[in-house]
């Protein structure tokens, strides 16, 4: 593919530093308002604490409800210790949204049966409806949950082996941790037929990644330049991560 593919719709929002997590909040809030019921894609990792910190801040002042959102989890660990993408979610916010594990669909973590248990998951996302909102975040080399460089449009909800460079980003995450050699990641078909998808960038260290992400070929060697394609996406950035736009 070329650069000059056109845009299908990435909106683009800029805001200051400490807009980022009202910002994004707003458009959480309208797919909500929308339908209460609604099924949340959502990440973990640094980029989307303030966001979470802006909804639970709403729910708690009356002003979001996040009482019947359904969530789906983007990616997991496989076969990990000690570090877990759930446990991260649950502790900075499914726990205090009030999101039990009736409404929250778990990405598979054990190794046992774990081909038959990611097309388990696809399959509830499907009786689930699909996902309305499917939020992200997006690594420093272009990965979108662990669909690391190589992995296709096309790709499946799959067991995948995580790159030097993403491990060693995790680590920040889990000071002194082991960081597992595998992952478990929603596929790039299941994330790209999200009915609206939201690129979440933050920091200056993001803005290359977001130059090409937005701006370079579509191609496998950038996953997340394959957002280009879906048809309703928004890309809210922070203005370091916008700063090569
Ligand atoms: C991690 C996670 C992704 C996350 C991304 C960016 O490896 N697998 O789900 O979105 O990298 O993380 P951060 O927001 O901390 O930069």
């Amino acid at each position: 593919m070329s650069a000059a593919e056109p845009l299908a719709s990435p909106r683009l929002v800029v805001v200051p530093a400490a807009g980022f997590g009202a910002a994004a909040a707003d458009l959480v809030a309208q797919t909500l308002a929308a339908r209460g019921d609604a099924v949340l894609g959502l990440p973990t990792g640094n980029t989307p604490i303030p966001l979470y910190q802006e909804l639970l801040r709403r729910a708690a002042a009356g002003e979001a409800n996040l009482s019947r959102a359904r969530v789906a989890m983007l990616d997991e660990y496989l076969d990990a210790g000690t570090v877990s993408f759930r446990g991260w979610l649950e502790d900075h916010f499914l726990r205090a949204a009030g999101v039990g594990p009736e409404r929250l669909l778990a990405m598979p973590s054990r190794p046992e049966n774990i081909a038959a248990a990611c097309v388990h998951y696809e399959e509830q996302l499907a009786a689930w409806g699909g996902c309305d909102l499917q939020l992200l975040g997006l690594g420093h080399n272009g990965h979108i949950g662990f669909n690391e460089p190589g992995s296709e449009a096309d790709s499946r909800t799959r067991v995948v082996r995580l790159s030097e460079q993403t491990r060693r980003a995790n680590e920040e995450y889990w000071p002194g941790r082991e960081i597992p050699a595998r992952g478990v990641t929603t596929g790039l078909a299941l994330l790209l037929a999200a009915r609206r998808i939201l690129l979440l960038v933050r920091g200056e260290d993001k803005a290359a990644i977001l130059e090409r992400t937005l701006r370079g070929p579509i191609s496998s060697a950038v996953p997340a330049s394959f957002l280009r394609r879906a048809a309703d996406v928004w890309v809210v950035a922070d203005e370091a991560a916008a700063g090569r736009l």
